[in-house]
């Protein structure tokens, strides 16, 4: 049987997981929309490249939910994305209404209006936070970003929590390949990352990275890859936090977050989530979810 992927807006991150969804042939993709072909437009002209790009995936624009029946799994990209000079917490209230950032509130929304369990509303922001992150240390140490594992943990947004302790290249942690200067610079622009993408564009956000995360993540749960990712999910306990959506190491399987992985902190690090959390919980408790 075929998998299916639905994803809800069609815009530049939407439009861009379906490409990468449709060229890895990781599952057939629907494009919803609330623009009148748009979905439709970008769907076809989409399909119309798998000849070329040899892959069968099957893609679809609408406008009609009736078609996003049966869906393995549904990607909500929907939303407005910020402007320079905004922070991901000024779209709070307009994207409640739609459902996307800042990510770990709407996840924490999308938990509650959907009534799915936990293990079945992922939250993506840790994928590509630490995509960048993995990015800045590559290019700092002039190694294959193939070598570079790293882990950023907390909310999507300027408190989250990178990791340098866990973060390593070809196994060797990075703390004993750069500086303390330098790493803390690598940190604070991974920290800024999605800003300094909004800077450049000055309309609209980053969406290579944001969809190809996307992607990862949904490759992981179709082909119950057991793969550990850093996804927003909903805490009952873990890291003493409970009944918030914060970013921590998951493994994605086909049921989903099959297991919260805990790994231990440092004091200071601990703060330092703990902080990422509290400013969750506040935009949780302004739009009451
Ligand atoms: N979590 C992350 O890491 C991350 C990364 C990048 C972007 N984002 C967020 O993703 C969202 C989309 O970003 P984008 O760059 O694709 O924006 P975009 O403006 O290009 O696309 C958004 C699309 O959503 C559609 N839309 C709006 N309301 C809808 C609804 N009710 N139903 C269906 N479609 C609807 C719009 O018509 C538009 O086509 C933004 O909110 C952005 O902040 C999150």
């Amino acid at each position: 049987m075929r998998k299916k992927v639905t994803i809800v807006g069609s815009g530049n991150v939407g439009a861009t997981a379906a490409h990468w969804i449709a060229s890895k042939e990781l599952a057939d993709v629907v494009l919803i929309d609330i623009v009148e072909g748009v979905p439709q437009g970008k769907g076809l002209d989409l399909l119309e490249a798998m000849p070329i790009e040899k892959r069968d995936s099957f893609v679809v624009g609408t406008q009609d939910y009736k078609d996003t029946a049966n869906s393995d799994i549904v990607v909500i990209t929907a939303g407005v994305p910020r402007k320079p000079g905004m922070s991901r917490d000024d779209l709070l209230n307009t994207n409640y209404n739609i459902m996307s950032n800042p990510l770990d509130a709407m996840a924490q929304a999308a938990y509650k209006l959907s009534g799915f369990p936990r293990e079945r509303v992922i939250g993506m922001a840790g994928v590509l936070d630490s995509a960048r992150f993995r990015v800045f240390i590559a290019t700092e140490l002039k190694v294959s970003v193939e070598n570079v594992t790293a882990f950023v943990l907390g909310g999507h947004g300027d408190t989250m929590v990178p990791l340098p302790r866990y973060s390593t290249v070809a196994g060797i942690p990075i703390t004993e390949l750069i500086e303390p200067a330098a790493l803390e610079r690598l940190v604070q622009r991974t920290r800024d990352g999605g800003a300094e993408i909004v800077k450049y564009l000055k309309t609209g956000s980053a969406y290579y990275a944001p969809s190809a995360a996307v992607a990862e993540m949904v490759e992981a749960i179709l082909k119950d890859k057991k793969k550990i990712l850093p996804c927003a999910a909903l805490l009952d306990g873990e890291y003493g936090i409970k009944g918030l959506y914060v970013g921590v190491p998951v493994k994605l399987g086909s049921k989903g977050i099959e297991q919260i992985i805990e790994i231990k902190l440092t004091p200071a690090e601990k703060a330092a989530l703990d902080k990422s959390a509290d400013s969750v919980k506040e935009l949780v408790g302004v739009i009451g979810v």
